[in-house]
């Protein structure tokens, strides 16, 4: 089939050459030239396991092309939306511009019988509004809405075999029609009997966002616990694994740690709550407090960094391993980890910062923390050692090892990957989140 993808960042690009890995032929749109530029030579703007390989195939067998230009998504049968929807700039809302524009650019290059597929986050409400400006096109088209589910670090995994589809379509035989279309674009998945829910729009769109709401809460919730643990000696991590043998509640996700960041979760369980209080609905009020139990995990990392350093982090070289908001990603947009080190920074410390992948992104948004290029070089002279993200290598390290390079004994486990009695052998002062 003929698609296009119109948006080329970690939705779009991935989406895209994943559509053309299934045999799919595939144009891809953004407007800006840079990206446009860099993918077509076959360079992701992001780093995400499995994706230079993908687009590499995809461009040499000639099924993906990336341009500027919207007038050549004419010709496509199915054209998938795939913008941003970040959180509005001084609001808690999603802000809509850009897939207002992608749909609105879009139109006039529609012809009988397209599908225009819509993958970003967007309020409930959204897809309703977008079927309207599309039936009142020239053509006669329809809307879908297909949230995305990917996860950083699986994007490739997640877009060619998700773990379900969910299609959002029109009533009666639109419905229908767009139904067996978007079946076909997935065939592959589908044959393989990947579960897929056939919704109205408004379902579809409440589907992504309380997903992500209830990780978020998740999440919270067991950094709550954390909050009790400590004042009270208990330990989160032996918490976690009971709760979790619990199969109705499930271990995933109950990682308690410095919080959940990216740029996801954070700013759609905001645009729920606004869009909830748009609704004049009182029903998200809790997702609030999420919010406040995952930032106040913040305040507690460099409050254990400030008292480890004698209560005053000024002048104290702090080093700071792992930047990314979650290991296997180059992504900082609001990243904890970023956060404390910015922080701490901020509190005069000289914070020396090492991630596997993230130093070049998070340089960009914090200029002033001194980035190096391996974990020896973050360690040496370090007097407290801060883990904020479980990239593999980092959970490697051995007491031993830091130990050879720090000038000061001293380990704060923003994530719980460590054994805490380990360290404290070895004469650390060791700091977890939740636990004695
Ligand atoms: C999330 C959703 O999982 C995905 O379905 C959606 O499409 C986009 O948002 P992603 O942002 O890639 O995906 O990250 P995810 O793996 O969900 O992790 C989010 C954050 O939560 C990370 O900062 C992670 O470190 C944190 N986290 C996760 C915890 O702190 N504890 C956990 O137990 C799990």
């Amino acid at each position: 089939m003929r698609l296009s993808v119109i948006g080329c960042g970690y939705l779009g690009a991935v989406h895209a050459a994943s559509m053309a890995e299934l045999g799919h032929d595939v144009v891809a749109i953004d407007v800006d030239e840079r990206k446009v530029a860099e993918l077509s030579a076959g360079r992701p703007p992001i780093h995400e396991p499995e994706l230079p390989e993908l687009l590499a195939r995809s461009l040499a067998s000639g099924r993906l092309r990336f341009t500027t230009d919207i007038e050549e998504a004419r010709g496509a049968s199915v054209h998938f939306v795939a913008v941003g929807t970040p959180q509005q700039q001084g609001g808690t809302a999603a802000d809509l511009t850009y897939v207002d524009a992608a749909v609105s650019a879009l139109l006039p290059h529609l012809s009988d019988g397209d599908l225009v597929v819509g993958k970003s986050t967007v309020p409930v409400g959204t897809a309703a509004r977008l079927a309207e400006l599309v039936r009142a096109s020239p053509a006669d088209a329809d809307l879908v809405w297909n949230p995305e589910f990917l996860r950083e670090g699986f994007a490739v995994k997640d877009t060619i075999r998700p773990d379900r589809f969910v299609y959002g379509v029109p009533g009666g035989d639109a419905g229908v029609r767009a139904t067996a279309v978007l079946d076909d674009v997935y065939r592959q998945a589908i044959d393989a009997e990947t579960p897929r829910l056939v919704t109205d729009y408004a379902t579809a769109e409440l589907v992504k966002v309380s997903a992500n709401a209830f990780l978020a809460t998740k999440i919270s919730f067991i950094n709550a616990m954390a909050e009790i643990a400590e004042a009270t000696g208990a330990d989160v991590t032996q918490l976690a694994d009971a709760l979790g043998h619990d199969a109705r509640i499930g271990r995933r996700f109950l990682n308690a740690g410095i919080g959940f960041g990216g740029g996801c979760l954070p700013k759609d369980i905001r645009a729920f709550q606004a869009r909830a209080d748009e609704l004049g609905l009182d029903s998200l009020a809790f997702l609030a407090d999420v919010d406040a139990v995952n930032l106040r995990r913040r305040d507690r990392v460099v409050a254990l960094a400030t008292e480890l350093v004698g209560g005053d982090a000024r002048g104290a070289r702090v080093a700071v391993l792992g930047l990314a908001f979650k290991p296997d990603s180059d992504d900082v947009r609001d990243s904890p980890a970023l956060d404390v080190a910015r922080r701490l920074r901020e509190a005069g410390a000289h914070v020396v910062a090492y991630d596997p992948a993230a130093n070049g992104t998070a340089a960009r948004l914090a200029p002033d923390l001194d980035y190096v290029d391996s974990v020896d070089a973050a360690l040496t002279g370090a007097e407290v050692t801060l883990v904020l993200t479980e990239w593999s290598e980092l959970k490697a390290l051995t007491p031993e090892r830091v130990a050879a390079l720090v000038a000061e004994r001293r380990l704060v486990d923003g994530r719980n990957v460590f054994d805490p009695r380990q360290w404290r052998d070895a004469g650390f002062e060791f700091r977890g989140l939740g636990r004695p």
